[in-house]
């Protein structure tokens, strides 16, 4: 089947605009379970005090806020995304910090509005691989980069390195309640579209960043209880949201029982759980 790249951009918009709230819900989890991923990124392009960075696909800027206070007083973040329901998030959680050296912009990765050689630094978590062009948003990267400015990403490894996605997933093509990969449309976007070093790395060269380094990180999502799996599982996976809230009852119920089994195998006897992940991390410089 044919890749319709524009219909995907509307329709990334709205699911991301529709799941801003949740985001903004499990916020504090992300947080943990996404920070090793974040100090790796901003060891990578080390922010200096002065220096202009710019979050691409930011959602509430998590990683872009840590970076403000590294290049506070004089330097500033722009904190971007293309969902403004988003970015409202990241203001608030801004105005929490009492952070003043950030501007919100809503951007689209795939053409940012920004001047050739504006920033010293990009910074993009989990984000790449969900849009339509990640070659072309790779470029427009290096077109803001000042030379030799640095950028990091993280994109997920592939889906059999990270149960916590596998699992659900995997229930639901079950069941027939989403469709299962199509031949030929790994490269898709989507959450493991590019789960692989070596594509990464070569993305990166062919848009012309120089000192490529790609590597893995293991990481723990963690959760109190399998219902708060549960719950933010629907809050952060559009997917799951839309493909389990229109079933029954009963079956909503069914589905549950069945990934609590599914579960089992990381779920201790307080019943909580600590479930691995694996995301890839990259960095270059332009
Ligand atoms: C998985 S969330 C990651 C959010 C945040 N970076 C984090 O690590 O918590 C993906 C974010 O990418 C944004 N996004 C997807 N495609 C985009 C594009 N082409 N341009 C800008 N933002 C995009 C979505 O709106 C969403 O907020």
């Amino acid at each position: 089947m044919n890749f319709d790249a524009q219909a995907h951009r509307q329709s990334s918009l709205q699911n991301w605009e529709e799941a801003a709230s949740g985001w903004a819900r499990r916020q504090e989890m992300m947080r943990e379970f996404g920070a090793p991923v974040s100090h790796w990124m901003l060891d990578a392009v080390f922010p200096a005090p002065g220096q202009r960075v710019l979050e691409l696909a930011a959602g509430l800027g998590e990683t872009g806020m840590l970076a403000a206070e590294l290049v506070a007083p004089m330097g500033g973040v722009v904190v971007s995304d293309q969902a403004e329901a988003m970015l409202a998030g990241a203001r608030a959680r801004a105005a929490e910090l009492g952070l003043s050296n950030i501007e919100f912009q809503v951007l689209d990765a795939e053409w940012i509005d920004l001047p050739v050689a504006s920033v010293d630094a990009v910074l993009c978590r989990w984000g790449y691989m969900l849009m339509a062009d990640p070659p072309v948003a790779l470029a427009e990267t290096r077109r803001v980069l000042r030379p030799g400015g640095r950028v990091a990403l993280a994109v997920w490894d592939a889906i059999e390195h990270n149960p916590w996605a596998r699992l659900g997933s995997l229930e639901l093509i079950e069941r027939g309640l989403i469709a299962p990969p199509e031949e030929g449309a790994q490269h898709q976007p989507g959450p493991f579209a590019l789960g692989n070093t070596q594509r990464v790395s070569e993305l990166l060269e062919q848009a012309g960043f120089a000192e490529t380094r790609v590597q893995t990180l293991e990481l723990v999502r963690c959760h109190e209880s399998f219902d708060q799996l549960w719950d933010s599982t629907i809050d952060l996976s559009r997917v799951f949201h839309d493909a389990v809230l229109a079933r029954p009852e009963e079956e909503i119920a069914e589905i549950k029982a069945s990934l609590t089994e599914r579960f089992a195998p990381y779920t201790a006897a307080d019943g909580s759980l600590s479930i691995p992940g694996r995301t890839l991390v990259a960095s270059a410089s332009a």
